[in-house]
C-alpha cells in the first residue's frame, strides 16, 4: 500500500508520518517512510540543488529536477518495496509537483500530467492525506517572533520557502482543486487540530477505507 502526505511547508506532515509509521508497525506491518525530493544517492544530490542552491532555477528546470529525483526514488526504492508487500509512506509525491510547479509557478497542468506519468511510471497513491494550513500560519509556526515580510528574507529558509506568501496562496488553492477533482483519494485534515486528533483521524480514515490500521 502506498500512502502519501501533502500540504504546504510547515503543516506538520513529518510528525504525523512518524506517528502513523509507528502505529502501523505496532500492528505488524512492515513500513518504509521516505521523503521527496531525495531518498537515493542521486535523488539526495538533486535535493541539494533544488533546496540549498542560492541560484535561480527556471520553473521548467525545477519541474525536471523534482521529476528526476522522483524517477530515481520510484524505480530504485518505492516499487521494489511495494512488490515485497511493504507499506510505503511518502512525505510528498506528484501532487506537490502539480500544486507547486503547476498552480504555484504557473506551468501547464496537462503538460505536468505527462511528465508525472513518465517519472512515476503511472504509480498512484492508494490514499493521500492533505494537511491543510493557511500559509500565514505555517510561517508563524516557523518564525513566531519575526514579522512576516522579514521572514521571507530569512537565511533559515530553503530556496522554495523564499518564494513568498502569494506563491503559497496559489499552492494551497492548487491543492484545493486537486482534492475537488479526486475526492476518493484525498483526505483533507485541518492542520490546526491537535497532533493526537490528526493522528486519530488518519487512523480512522485508513480503517474506513481499507480496514487497515485498526
Ligand atoms: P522539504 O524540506 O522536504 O519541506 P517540507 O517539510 O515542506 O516537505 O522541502 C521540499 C520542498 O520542495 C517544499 O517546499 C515543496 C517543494 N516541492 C516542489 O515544489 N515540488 C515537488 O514536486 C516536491 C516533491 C516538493
Amino acid at each position: 500500500m502506498l500512502i502519501t502526505f501533502e500540504g504546504i511547508d510547515g503543516a506538520g506532515k513529518s510528525t504525523q508520518i512518524k506517528k502513523l509509521a509507528s502505529h502501523l508497525r505496532h500492528k505488524g506491518r512492515e513500513v518504509l517512510t521516505l521523503r521527496e525530493p531525495g531518498g537515493t544517492e542521486v535523488a539526495e544530490k538533486i535535493r541539494q540543488i533544488l533546496l540549498e542552491s542560492r541560484s535561480d532555477i527556471t520553473p521548467v528546470g525545477e519541474l525536471l529536477l523534482f521529476s528526476a529525483s522522483r524517477a530515481e526514488l520510484v524505480a530504485e526504492v518505492v516499487r521494489p518495496a511495494l512488490e515485497q508487500g511493504q507499506t510505503v509512506i511518502l512525505d510528498r509525491f506528484f501532487d506537490s509537483t502539480t500544486a507547486y510547479q503547476g498552480y504555484g509557478r504557473g506551468l501547464d497542468i496537462e503538460m505536468l500530467r505527462t511528465v508525472i506519468s513518465i517519472s512515476t511510471g503511472a504509480l498512484s497513491p492508494d490514499i493521500t492525506f492533505y494537511l491543510d494550513i493557511l500559509p500565514e500560519e505555517s510561517l508563524i509556526r516557523k518564525f513566531s517572533e519575526k514579522s512576516l515580510p522579514l521572514a521571507f528574507e530569512s537565511e533559515e529558509l530553503d530556496r522554495m520557502e523564499r518564494s513568498g506568501l502569494e506563491f503559497y496562496r496559489k499552492v494551497r488553492e492548487g491543492y484545493r482543486k486537486l482534492i475537488e477533482a479526486e475526492p476518493e483519494r484525498f483526505v483533507r485534515i485541518n492542520a490546526r487540530l491537535k497532533v493526537q486528533e490528526i493522528h486519530q483521524e488518519i487512523v480512522r480514515s485508513l480503517r474506513e477505507r481499507f480496514d487497515e490500521g485498526s
